[in-house]
């Protein structure tokens, strides 16, 4: 995956570019480059690294003209290096191309055109892209942009300038997401909408398949047979600064402060005390709901531990069965779907190439498919037939916080909404579950307000080389999920497991001074915890507990204790997730390293 921009206007493009990039960066960070158009001739500078690196590049050599695209990477075909880094040209140097996503019959394509003389300097597929356009460039840009993206198979968001047409920037999009920034006789291309945010809040989503034409005249957006398509203007809500730091040192840390916000209006006006659960995005009548014998929670990640809380929840309270897969199992496995099977996909970007698989596959058999996703307009949320956005506004930092949060909100909605509909729950035990659900947001903010003792217990621990997670049940989903946050960010060595499955092999690896982090909220599970903390400490591991106020046994149980405000079981991932996301953040800090753009990883990922 990585990230595009594009600029037309009357400014110089260079710097715009590259302000865009910063926005950006979590797509991708392993090259950058910039291509712009000065007057009849384009000059790219483009390296290896960080933006930084292009930025000391650029101003050893600023390029000049008010034309141009930018492109920050994350490697797929072409290991990273100043050549492989984008933009890249066609041979004549006439046509340059940022691209996100993958050329997948490159290897075909470029044979085709070495047989006709052309030459290429990269690894990549991308580069097969401008050659193809130069091939098929007969006077007129938008012409051979189309002629070339007929001829390639796979998926893309792409910028194209052309030095014989200097005012042009033509875009398109394929299965990769690209915007259309429209500013005051300035326009904008990016992959997402914080790259134009300090420019401008209206802004066209692309369809797959759609043409943008940009000069500083305007936008004219074309279909592939090039008729004209007329598309109402999306207008941003949320502020520049939402996309910025806001005074935390890193995204993540501020992430983790924005999740009160974020549950609360991932609940607005869909959770109202004395109100049925509304839906606005979720068509389903209550005949096709009775219609559902099976549901799938199918998803990638930290959106795959959404989904196991998922099956847990939903089984509890409409009874239904559910099975929760990982979306790359799935799509690959042949699963049994019918006209009867309800597929739940979650995703923060919307654009995992795995999941959005799954949901076509899951599509293709019949089975009705609603979206839990954070993006407007992504791939995910237009190809689903009932959507469920979480409002959690852009996440920035590549470990997902509140993204995962609010994933929870929005199951506890469809569970309460089907649970409604099939009559599962009486009306005043769902009354009873939307009022604590409605107090999450102060509990969360009470969570935060506890920070000192997690850094406390980062600062004893960030040496070790690994890290244990236990629970049970519902603290099961979330010892998965605190775990995986722990690895991400901090490279410490971490495995979740059940309590039960701990004497099947897992206790072998505990010995004198292993770190065990253990949950225990869930009330019928409690006992069996205490037995599973005893069993590890008595073989020296120090434990880390994390209950709810009051639950003395556990304290005296385990070496430290992480009290957690009361909730109802069903909605101690929510809050007991936080503690977990901060000792990650800490120990990550200890460690020095890169919290919000962890080696190896991408924020969304695009491609297989
Ligand atoms: O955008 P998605 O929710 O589909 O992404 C799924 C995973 O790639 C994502 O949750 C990943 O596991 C996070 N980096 C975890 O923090």
């Amino acid at each position: 995956m990585c990230g595009i921009v594009g600029f037309v206007g009357k400014k110089q493009a260079s710097p715009i570019l590259i302000e865009g990039l910063s926005k950006l960066e979590y797509r991708g960070y392993d090259s950058a480059g910039v291509a712009v158009i000065d007057k009849d001739h384009i000059n790219v500078v483009k390296c290896k690294g960080r933006l930084e690196n292009l930025e000391n590049k650029l101003s050893k050599h600023p390029l000049k003209g008010i034309v141009g695209i930018g492109h920050t990477r994350w490697a797929t075909h072409g290991k990273p290096s100043d050549i492989n880094a984008h933009p890249h040209n066609s041979q004549d140097g006439t046509i340059s191309v940022v691209h996100n996503g993958i050329v997948e019959n490159y290897l075909q394509l470029r044979e085709w055109l070495m047989s006709k003389g052309y030459k290429f300097v990269s690894e990549t597929d991308t580069e097969v892209i401008p050659q193809l356009i130069e091939y098929f460039y007969k006077g007129d840009i938008v012409e051979a942009v189309i002629r070339a993206i007929s001829k390639i198979k796979g998926s893309y968001a792409i910028g194209v300038i052309c030095s014989k047409e200097p005012g042009k920037l033509v875009a398109v999009r394929k299965d990769s997401p690209l915007i259309v920034g429209l500013g005051k006789n300035e326009y904008y291309i990016a992959s997402d909408i914080p790259a134009v945010l300090n420019h401008t809040r209206d802004i066209y989503l692309l369809n797959d398949n759609e043409f943008a034409v940009i000069t500083e005249n305007g936008v004219k957006l074309l279909s592939e047979d090039k008729k004209e398509v007329k598309k109402d203007i999306y207008h941003v809500t949320w502020s520049a600064n939402a996309a910025e730091k806001g005074g935390f040192e890193h995204f993540m840390m501020k992430e983790i402060h924005e999740q009160p916000k974020a549950i609360r209006d991932t609940m607005t006006s869909r959770i109202m005390p004395g109100k049925p659960v509304t839906l606005d995005d979720i068509k389903l009548t209550k005949e096709q709901i009775e219609n559902i014998d099976k549901i799938y929670i199918v998803a990638c990640g930290t959106a795959y531990h959404a989904g196991i809380v998922g099956k847990y929840v939903i089984e509890k309270l409409v009874r239904m069965p559910v099975e929760v897969d990982i979306a790359s199992e799935f799509r690959y496995r042949n699963p049994i779907i019918n006209k009867r099977t309800l597929m739940i996909i979650i995703s923060q970007s919307g654009e995992t190439a795995d999941t959005l698989a799954a949901l076509r596959e899951a599509k293709k058999r019949g089975a009705r498919v609603i979206a839990v996703t954070n993006v407007v307009g992504s791939s995910v949320s237009r190809e689903a037939d009932d959507i469920l956005y979480t409002w959690a506004g852009p996440e920035i930092a590549v470990a997902s916080t509140k993204a995962y949060v609010t994933q929870l909100i929005a199951i506890y909605i469809i569970a309460l909404f089907f649970a409604q509909h099939k009559n599962t729950l009486s009306s005043e035990k769902i009354e009873s579950i939307k009022k604590e659900m409605l107090s999450l947001p102060i509990k969360a903010e009470k969570v935060l307000g506890n920070k000192e003792i997690i850094q406390e217990m980062a600062e004893k621990i960030y040496k070790n080389k690994d890290i244990f997670f236990l629970g049970r049940g519902l603290d099961y989903a979330v010892a998965l999920e605190g775990s995986l946050k722990l690895k991400e960010i901090s490279y410490i060595h971490s495995e979740a497991y059940a309590g039960g499955e701990l004497k099947h092999g897992p206790i072998a690896l505990i010995e004198d001074g292993t770190v065990v982090i253990a949950g225990a909220t869930q009330e019928n599970l409690i006992k069996k915890m205490v037995s599973n903390i005893e069993e590890v400490t008595t073989r020296g591991a120090k434990v880390l507990a994390f209950t709810f106020e009051g639950n003395k046994d556990v304290e005296r149980a385990a070496d430290y204790v992480i009290y957690l405000p009361k909730t109802m079981d069903i909605f101690a991932p929510v809050l007991a997730v936080i503690p977990l996301q901060l000792l990650a953040y800490y120990i990550s800090i200890k460690k020095g390293c890169d919290v919000d753009k962890p080696r190896n990883l991408a924020k969304s990922v695009t491609v297989e």
